[in-house]
């Protein structure tokens, strides 16, 4: 695979990454043995850019990942992230205050079982404590070894010139993809003008554009979290997946390859992170970085999934997002 810089202060990392969470939480039951095996078929197949949180299955994520990519320690970049801090009574708050800034990397190094952190990122922007204070605290991880590059999620325009003035950003990881666009206006601009990377979360939509996705279990927390897995907003994108089917099947792709070639094709300051416990999907969706859609490609991509084309707003809580 080929590589991409994320960001302007040496960080590099081939051009797929792979996301964790689904291993821990979120998408139906853990299978720590085939998570496992997947994170050492990632390894095999040239992936070398890993993302957790310490949220993630409550730390279980964190030493899931841990377990297997220590031993793989010089050759990985390990991402992981704090702010999301579950409550003695089990509610959940934002924090990004400095004691909890050095708490959190101790207790994500300790699980995670390694001596430092290479990618940092505030999970979600805290409201009642100033960029300058919580990334201020995160510089002095980097000046301890505890980490190496910093980055955001779901943060603001006006939160990222903040934050970068501050200490020097890396990566913002934020939602995008075929059906998720809110960042191209302000936020993805202020990233190439600060030479600032974007990681891409939820690249695939949750599953969506997998078109696999055809009917949810009762139990399935995507609704839960998005109304555009909600019965009627749900039926109404699955009529845009099969016409995105329709072109990936003329490509000889499937869906998910072409959903993930498209975000590629978006800038080379971009690195997805789709995410699966299984290895028969991740050899599928790394069957995408050998995929070049042509301008025509992308033109009719345009048209059959047009920007905005999404029923229902991503999550039902907008309250903690592009603060
Ligand atoms: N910063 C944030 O706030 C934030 C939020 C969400 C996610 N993330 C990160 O971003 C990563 C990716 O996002 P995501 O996992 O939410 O969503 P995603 O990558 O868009 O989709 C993951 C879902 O798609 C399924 N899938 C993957 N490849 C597939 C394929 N080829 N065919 C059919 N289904 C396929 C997975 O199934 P299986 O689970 O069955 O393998 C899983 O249900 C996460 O793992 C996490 O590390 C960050």
């Amino acid at each position: 695979m080929e590589k991409r810089k994320l960001g302007s202060q040496g960080l590099e990392v081939a051009e797929l990454g792979l996301g964790c969470m689904g291993m821990s939480q979120m998408y139906g039951p853990r299978d720590d043995v085939e998570s496992t095996a997947t994170l050492e078929r990632a390894i095999e197949l040239g992936i070398n850019f890993f993302d957790t949180a310490d949220v993630y299955g409550a730390g279980h994520n964190e030493e899931l990942v841990g377990k297997t990519l220590g031993k793989y320690r010089d050759r990985v970049i390990i991402a992981t992230k704090f702010a999301n801090q579950v409550l003695p009574d089990g509610k959940r708050t934002i924090n990004g205050r400095p004691e909890y800034v050095r708490s959190s990397c101790d207790a994500s190094l300790k699980r995670l079982g390694v001596d430092y952190i290479d990618l940092y990122y505030q999970h979600r922007v805290d409201r009642k404590v100033p960029i300058e204070e919580t990334v201020g605290a995160m510089a002095e991880l980097v000046k301890q070894g505890k980490v190496r590059f910093l980055g955001l999620s779901e943060a603001g325009a006006q939160t990222i010139r903040r934050a970068h003035a501050t200490h020097p950003i890396s990566a913002l990881q934020s939602e995008y993809s075929l059906w998720t666009r809110d960042y191209e206006d302000e936020v993805i601009p202020t990233l190439r003008e600060l030479g600032i990377g974007f990681v891409p979360f939820s690249p695939l939509g949750r599953g969506f554009l997998s078109g696999n996705l055809r009917d949810l279990p009762a139990d399935d927390m995507r609704p839960k979290i998005s109304p555009r897995f909600e019965a009627e907003n749900f039926q109404r994108n699955l009529a845009v997946v099969d016409r995105i089917k329709e072109i990936a099947k003329e490509k000889n792709l499937t869906p998910s390859q072409l959903a993930l070639a498209w975000v590629l094709a978006q800038s080379n300051d971009m690195v997805p992170i789709p995410g699966t416990k299984r290895r028969t999907y991740l050899e599928e969706n790394l069957g995408a970085a050998k995929v070049t859609l042509s301008k025509t490609d992308l033109a009719r991509i345009e048209e059959v999934a047009p920007k905005g084309f999404a029923a229902g707003g991503r999550y039902h809580d907008m309250r903690s997002v592009n603060i």
